[in-house]
């Protein structure tokens, strides 16, 4: 095929939703051993959104994807497929991608999950920008969505201050031709053998609820937080320069990196090591804390929607996360 006419996808609109209920540093402070100050200055977290008794993933999810459509300008019965990204979903099976297209009303329409954890947009976003390349859909939402906040010790103090819940989406479209801007590179990657160093222990088929002593408890975040520190900085810089080499383009050419949202300290080192001024990052962990796979998506709808993010910039997308996973890419916004 003539590379001028090959297929591309573009993101026709973005979406995010973030439960109402706000809890600070200070309402954190007053159940576990902790300070504004500390999770300020080791987090660069001011505060996070609490989903509510009645709330769950799929809705946090809905509400982003119904913005994300609403933006693009797309009605749900114009969708091929909808892609979940989330490592929290309402359900241990269906899918919450099921629950979000029962819910829009569109039965036919292929959905399906995607768990890369905090790194599950970027992985949702290759897999659908693959099937748009290959022809075989024109339509797609993409969400990222997470409720992280049940799965969050609420007594351990260093890992309750991080999380957060919320939900970003795209859609994404069939562009017209190659070198007319869209998703460009998207690389993924995965290191199995550090597992442990970011899971939930229980719930799962090797540790059924009902086998937890004592019950429920092993369903929670354990987390080795000074060497996941170290490897996201290295992963993410590493594929962040894959991603420049790939495109043939140099940082001068990135005019925003939105990043996953884990911590400001690992966001500065990426910045220094990459040189890529941190205000060209898009930041919202201050308000948000780690939404784990909601987090790109969210920050780039806030981008979008406040106009930092216009046509023909370059915006990279980087993200880290449990599995190990990790991976990035590159858009020409369209
Ligand atoms: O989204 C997926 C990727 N996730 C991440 O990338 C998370 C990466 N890790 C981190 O963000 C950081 O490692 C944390 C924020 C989790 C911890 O920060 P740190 O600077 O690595 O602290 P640390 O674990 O080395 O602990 C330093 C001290 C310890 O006290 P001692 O042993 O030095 O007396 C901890 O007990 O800080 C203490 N500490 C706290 N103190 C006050 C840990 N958590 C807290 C807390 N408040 N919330």
């Amino acid at each position: 095929m003539n590379p001028a006419t090959k297929t591309r996808s573009v993101i026709l609109g973005t979406g995010s939703f973030a439960p109402e209920n706000i809890v600070t540093n200070e309402d954190i402070s007053r159940k576990v051993d902790t300070s504004d100050l500390w999770i300020r200055e080791r987090t660069g977290i001011r505060e996070r959104r609490v989903a509510s008794a009645g709330e769950s993933t799929s809705d946090l999810a809905l509400e982003a994807g119904r913005k994300a459509l609403g933006h693009a300008g797309i009605s749900p019965s114009d969708l091929d497929g909808i892609i979940v990204a989330t490592a929290t979903p309402d359900l241990t099976f269906p899918s919450t991608a099921c629950l979000v297209q029962g819910k829009l009303g569109i039965p036919g329409t292929f959905a399906f999950d995607v768990n890369a954890v905090c790194s599950g947009f970027m992985y949702a976003l290759k897999v659908a920008d693959s099937m748009i390349r290959s022809g075989q859909c024109e339509t797609l939402l993409v969400i990222g969505a997470e409720v992280m906040s049940r799965f969050v010790d609420w007594s351990d103090r260093s890992t309750c201050i991080l999380f957060g819940d919320g939900a970003g989406a795209v859609v994404l479209g069939k562009s017209g031709k190659e070198g007319s801007g869209g998703v460009g590179t998207v690389t993924l990657h995965a290191d199995g053998r550090y597992w442990d160093l970011i899971h939930v222990p229980g719930g799962g088929a090797k540790t059924p609820v009902e086998m937890e002593r004592p019950p429920g408890n092993a369903c929670t975040i354990r987390m080795k937080g000074s060497e996941t520190f170290r490897m996201a900085v290295r992963t993410l810089e590493e594929s962040v320069r894959e991603v420049l080499k790939e495109e043939g383009i140099g940082v001068n050419e990135v005019d925003w990196v939105v990043p996953h949202q884990a911590n400001i300290r690992i966001l500065e080192a990426l910045s220094e090591r990459l040189g890529i001024p941190l205000e060209r990052f898009v930041i919202n962990i201050d308000r948000y804390g780690n939404t784990s796979a909601a987090s790109i998506p969210m920050a780039l709808d806030e981008a979008v929607q406040d106009n930092r993010i216009r046509p023909g910039q370059g915006v990279l997308l980087t993200a880290f996360g449990s599995g190990v996973t990790w991976g990035s890419g590159f858009v020409k916004w369209t």
